[in-house]
């Protein structure tokens, strides 16, 4: 007992001198680091947050300064921000984006929000999780084409970023597993569930917050064919998120083409049963994500619902059942083409698109 309690005082006055030891104010002990809460909206599933990666406010900090910073690029002249902009939902603009050389992404840039409720990442559903999704734009060639080992020197040499990885993850060496999962606790934080139609929920007094086009619109959407509706939700459900069956894994082909010129899916697995399969895109916020489709094809929304409402290849192979089962095109009237769209901009959340976490931090 009495042998116990010496080796205890020792122990004690060891760790004491440990930390007296520890001059520098910015290398701070694991116990530190605060834990970083997003504050969820009833209604919503609970939140997966990132495996073996606990949230903290320094960790998701230090990813939001990786995001904006050109430094992840090989010739520092791009960053995640040059293809995603907060304004646009993290989406962007134009049809395609340029990389380091100014060459032209294959693909239109995706929104960036609830991203810890998907299964899949990119137009292919080419990466399972959001961690491994991360490894691919920094090494892009057409992206950021920065390897990993540069960037570890790099990263290493700063006197910005060392001492935050050493806080964040108790460590000198950054290999891509800290730069990954910074960036990761960053993404995982950029939440988006504030929409009109988010606070219709629970409210019987529908018109004073969403106009009577908007919800024959959502009706529309919601009904099946049978039933005179425009049958969106088999593909673009799961309320409230209005449009991530992709929390299932869910890749279709909504009969975009005849024939491919891009794969998808298929172009992944290599099975023909999987071309022309992409993931199915959140509509939350789709207002501000224009062009539209994996390729951008479609400037405005008003192309996308001419789209639907007449424009369905129904040779395209692989269509999806939920869209092929008509056998018909939907020939919407005007008046629902401006319903459905006006229900569509009803989903735009502009307290994310304006929320100070998600800004440039420099
Ligand atoms: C040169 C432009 C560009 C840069 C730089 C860029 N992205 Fe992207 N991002 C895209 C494009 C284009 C896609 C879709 C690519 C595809 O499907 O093949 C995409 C897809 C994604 C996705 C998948 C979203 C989803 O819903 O599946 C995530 C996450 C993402 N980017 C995060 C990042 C991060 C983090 C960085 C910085 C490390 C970054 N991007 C840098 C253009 C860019
Ligand atoms: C069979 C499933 C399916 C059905 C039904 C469906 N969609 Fe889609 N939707 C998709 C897929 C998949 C994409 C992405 C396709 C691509 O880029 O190749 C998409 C893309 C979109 C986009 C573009 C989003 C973006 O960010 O680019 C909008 C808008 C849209 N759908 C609205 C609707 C509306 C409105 C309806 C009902 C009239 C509808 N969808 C019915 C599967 C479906």
């Amino acid at each position: 007992m009495v042998k116990k309690i010496i080796l205890s005082i020792v122990l004690l006055a060891l760790a004491i001198g440990v930390k007296s030891c520890q001059k520098d104010p910015i290398v701070l002990d694991e116990t530190s680091l605060t834990p970083y809460i997003i504050e969820t909206k009833a209604g919503f599933p609970p939140l997966r947050l990132p495996s073996n990666n606990p949230m903290t406010e320094e960790g998701v900090l230090l990813g939001r300064m990786l995001f904006y910073d050109p430094l992840l690029s090989l010739d520092s002249t791009i960053s995640c921000n040059s293809c995603h902009f907060q304004n646009r939902a993290f989406a962007q603009s134009t049809r395609f984006s340029k990389g380091i050389r100014g060459q032209l992404s294959p693909r239109n840039s995706m929104p960036l929000f609830n991203l810890m409720w998907q299964n899949r990442f990119f137009w292919d559903g080419r990466a399972l999780t959001l961690r491994e999704q991360l490894l691919i734009p920094i090494q892009a060639h057409d992206e950021m084409d920065m390897n990993f080992y540069d960037l570890s020197i790099r990263l290493k040499k700063s006197e910005r970023y060392s001492p935050l990885f050493k806080k964040v993850f108790n460590t000198t060496e950054i290999s891509p597993v800290e730069i990954t999962k910074s960036l990761e606790q960053f993404l995982a934080s950029i939440v988006s569930f504030n929409s009109k139609i988010d606070q219709l929920f629970g409210r019987t007094d529908t018109l004073n917050v969403i106009d009577a086009s908007a919800l024959r619109g959502l009706n529309l959407f919601m009904k099946p064919v049978e039933d005179g509706g425009a049958d969106c939700f088999h593909c673009h459900s799961n309320i409230p998120f209005f449009g991530n069956t992709s929390l299932n894994g869910s890749m279709v082909n909504n009969g975009l083409s005849s024939v491919f010129t891009d794969k998808g899916l298929g172009r992944i697995t290599g099975k023909p049963t999987d071309e022309g399969k992409f993931k199915i895109p959140s509509l939350r916020n789709v207002e501000l994500t224009a062009p539209y489709m994996h390729d951008g094809r479609f400037a405005t929304l008003e192309d996308v619902i001419d789209f639907y409402s007449d424009g369905i290849k129904f040779d395209s192979p692989n269509l999806d059942i939920n869209i092929s089962a008509h056998n018909a095109q939907l020939n919407l009237s005007q008046q629902e083409k401006e319903d459905l769209i006006a229900f569509l901009k009803s989903l735009t959340d502009t307290e994310f698109i304006n929320n100070p976490k998600y800004k440039n931090p420099f």
